[in-house]
């Protein structure tokens, strides 16, 4: 029906006839003229309609937003002056000879360039605002970063093969999504949080390299950077070692940035996941913020202020400082607000240090806690932070993981906010690097138990296998995660491969050998027929076109997201569904209110 689209009208087709469809972006009627900028998905293209064919000119008159339209015409240059540099098709435009309205529309409910939607009506309209050229280029973009993926594992041997949906509950840790079964009364299918069990199987069967780009469920509580539903780049192999897996897939990352945006990533440094902790209190620091923590724990441990001597003489407490060149100009009120943030993160305050005069030792100082602090240990905050005049020190104190959470987030907070951007603590870059060296497990205070940082078929470092009975929380795993920009993107690790070593994880997590056969016995059956060496990691699809695009949430990357609520506006999903179904399904709500 057309000859080419709208946003790819140039110079190069000067003079020439087009036929064009697409949807009417604007109309301007400038008394005798009629401008209509014609956009579809490569972009936009203006339209003159001159009253000198009149048939033409009153269908002109009768368009209004959104209207689909056919148009024939002939290219010409722009007047000077009117070009916009902006668009492909900016120094041309297209004198109308004929004019189709194919399909009238209804008043929109919104401006599509209008930038300050709620995200509530833009869900709910989720089609016009697909429309919108930002979200179609994001659109495309995930695209041409699926095909990068699919072209990279293509040309390194790896096979797309397709595990079920309908599944048994996995491992990720994650609240399930339960299906129920009609065939069998009380039972439930789980969807899968990802198909870690079944790569691994399909490694066993002898696949060798295994990908897939699939869906993964999880109900757990959403954040900009997470969906119920989501897409993982979901990959396994055989017979390469930790740091085979990571040289292979940091170069996939850097061939899909290269060949879709054109960036070329710096060579990714590797940190333990202890250093991380230690330097940024955080397991996917942002590199870009220039801030570092200082350790004081040692240091505090005999000062007169309970604040920082309690953490720092109780097992797991922490003290830390935190640097800010240049933050002695912050006013109270900021360093209020910087209080108030890090109490979400279970921080009880936040001790603050003003250098005024280094030279001038405690003199120089000015701050709510120097007269708690015995000289030496002043001395030793200011040689350890290196802290210069003019500078601000921040101090956490409490368990670590308060320490780390809130003193981390400020970190972060500092370096994103204006203040960071103007003091040369952000640097504007591409910032990815691998964290590996996890601890195997955590442990959980509540429960006093041990449970699995990555998933229980992680295998433990060479020569940590005893650790498990012994010091569990010494056990480091084959585990690596790739962070770029703060957001964890991808994590994956070297699975267990022998049963002996499995039984040793379930022993340490207390699983029982009865549970771990009803619940993965399927996968520890079939590693006992020679299972191979295998491993892998998963990317989240999402979360790699968020960053690429610089989107702000991870919504703006899928075509039909959940709403934080977990639903689909559009849709109206979930919603109730009639009394049959349920007793179809042997189910019977507890609030019997809730049906249709
Ligand atoms: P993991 O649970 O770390 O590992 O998930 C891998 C990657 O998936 C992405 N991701 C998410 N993206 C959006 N919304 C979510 N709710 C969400 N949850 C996770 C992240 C994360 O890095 N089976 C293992 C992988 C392996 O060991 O091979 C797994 O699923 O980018
Ligand atoms: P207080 O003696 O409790 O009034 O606290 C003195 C200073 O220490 C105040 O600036 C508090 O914000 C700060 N503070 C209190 N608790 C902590 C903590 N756990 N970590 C860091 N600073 C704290």
């Amino acid at each position: 029906m057309r000859t080419t689209y709208c946003g790819l009208v140039s110079e190069a087709l000067m003079d020439q006839t087009v036929t064009l469809m697409g949807w009417a972006h604007r109309r301007r009627d400038h008394g005798g003229v009629i401008f209509i900028d014609l956009r579809d998905r490569e972009g936009l293209v203006q339209i003159v309609c001159d009253p000198d064919r009149p048939e033409m000119f009153k269908t002109a008159e009768g368009v209004r937003g959104e209207f689909c339209l056919k148009v024939v015409g002939k290219v010409r240059a722009r007047p000077a002056g009117t070009e916009n540099a902006n668009l492909v098709s900016g120094k041309v435009e297209v004198l109308c000879h004929e004019l189709e309205v194919l399909n009238a529309s209804v008043t929109p409910p919104f401006q599509l360039d209008d930038d300050n939607l709620s995200e509530t009506v833009r869900l709910t309209h989720r089609v016009l605002d697909l429309r919108r050229p930002a979200m179609q280029k994001n659109l495309m973009l995930r695209y041409r970063v699926a095909m990068e993926v699919r072209k990279f594992l293509d040309a390194n041997g790896f096979v797309d093969i397709e595990t079920p949906m309908l599944t048994k509950s996995t491992p990720e840790g994650a609240r399930d999504y339960l299906v129920p079964s009609r065939v069998h009364d009380g039972q439930f299918f789980a969807l899968p949080q990802s198909p870690q069990l079944f790569k691994q199987l399909l490694m066993v069967a002898g696949f060798d390299r295994y990908y897939q780009i699939t869906k993964c469920f999880r109900d757990e509580d959403l954040r900009a950077d997470r969906q119920p539903e989501f897409t993982q780049i979901d990959i396994e192999t055989s017979f390469l070692t930790e740091e085979e897996i990571r040289a292979m897939f940091e170069g996939m990352i850097r061939t899909v940035f290269k060949n879709a945006i054109g960036v070329e990533l710096p060579v990714y440094p590797v940190m333990s996941y202890a250093d991380a902790m230690f330097k940024y209190g955080s397991d996917k620091p942002d590199l870009r913020v220039k801030l570092q923590f200082t350790e004081l724990t040692e240091v505090m441990k005999d000062v007169d202020f309970k604040v920082f001597s309690t953490p720092a003489t109780t097992p797991g407490g922490r003290v830390v400082a935190l640097r800010v060149p240049g933050g002695g100009e912050m006013s109270r009120g900021e360093i209020d607000g910087y209080t108030e943030f890090v109490k979400i993160y279970g921080a009880k305050g936040l001790a603050w240090v003003k250098v005024n005069d280094v030279a001038k030792g405690r003199e120089g100082l000015q701050s709510p806690i120097v007269k708690n602090l015995h000289d030496a240990a002043l001395a030793e905050i200011l040689a350890r932070t290196g802290a210069c005049n003019g500078d601000l020190i921040f101090f956490g104190a409490d368990k670590a993981k308060v320490v780390n959470d809130a003193i981390g987030a400020l970190r972060i907070k500092i370096g994103h906010s204006e203040f960071g951007k103007s003091h040369g603590l952000f640097d504007d870059v591409w910032a990815p690097l691998w964290v590996v060296d996890f601890p195997m497990f955590e442990h959980d205070e509540e429960e006093d138990r041990w449970n699995a940082v990555h998933h229980p078929f992680t295998s433990p470092k060479d020569g940590h296998e005893n650790l498990m009975d012994t010091d569990p929380g010494a056990c480091i795993a084959k585990a690596y995660d790739m962070v770029l920009n703060g957001w964890e993107l991808g994590g994956g690790s070297i699975r267990i491969h022998r049963a002996e070593v499995q039984s040793k994880v379930f022993d340490a997590l207390k699983i029982t050998p009865e549970d771990a056969q009803v619940k993965f016995g399927f996968l520890l059956d079939a590693l006992q027929y020679g299972a191979p060496p295998h491993g892998g990691l998963a990317f989240g699809l999402d979360r790699l076109v968020t960053l690429m695009t610089k989107a702000e949430s991870i919504r703006d990357v899928i075509a039909f997201p959940k709403t934080q609520r977990a639903q689909c506006l559009l849709t109206g999903a979930p919603s109730l569904v009639d009394e049959k179904q349920l007793r179809e399904l042997h189910i019977r709500l507890r609030n019997p209110q809730a049906t249709a």
